[in-house]
């Protein structure tokens, strides 16, 4: 198992409510969205899991490969920043999936809801980039931010896919 960085939420869920209106991240704190972007792949599965809409599954699907693909950009900013990227560690290896996912109800409302989270991603992301000083580390930080907008449109998408 991969350890939690110093000073971490012990878990995923105190994790996103740490991250989500953190502005001014600290090493430590980017190493935290590593894991949380990472496990937000098997918690994206896992939604998909609860549709039965198989174009609803792939949309959701679809958001979770991206998002292991924003703990990749987030450990390379942090390598851009201190010389040594930070590994990505695979789900086995995450602290924070060490526990079983909760069980979700996946309906509507639901998905509508987590549009508007990951609509504010983009602006979370933006900020990263606005304050870390470094110009390789903003620029994946702006990429990972483009691609949130994607997320919640796609969420959008899914939403509208399933029965009221
Ligand atoms: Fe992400
Ligand atoms: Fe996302």
């Amino acid at each position: 198992m991969q350890p939690l960085p110093p000073g971490a939420p012990a878990t995923l869920n105190d994790a996103f409510g740490y991250i989500t209106n953190l502005k001014t991240p600290t090493v430590e704190d980017m190493m935290v969205m590593v894991l949380v972007e990472a496990a937000s792949k098997n918690l994206y599965e896992a939604l998909a899991d609860g549709v039965p809409d198989e174009q609803a599954k792939a949309l959701l699907r679809a958001n979770g490969r991206e998002e292991l693909g924003h703990a990749h950009r987030v450990a390379r900013a942090i390598g851009k920043i201190t010389g040594t990227d930070y590994p990505v560690p695979s789900a086995a290896e995450n602290p924070y999936l060490a526990a079983p996912l909760p069980k979700y109800e996946v309906n509507k409302a639901m998905l509508a809801g987590l549009a508007e989270v990951e609509f504010n991603g983009d602006n979370l992301y933006g900020a990263w980039a606005d304050h870390c000083g470094n110009a390789d580390a903003a620029a994946l930080f702006r990429e990972n931010g483009r691609e949130e907008i994607g997320h919640g449109k796609r969420l959008e998408q899914a939403s509208a896919l399933l029965a009221a």
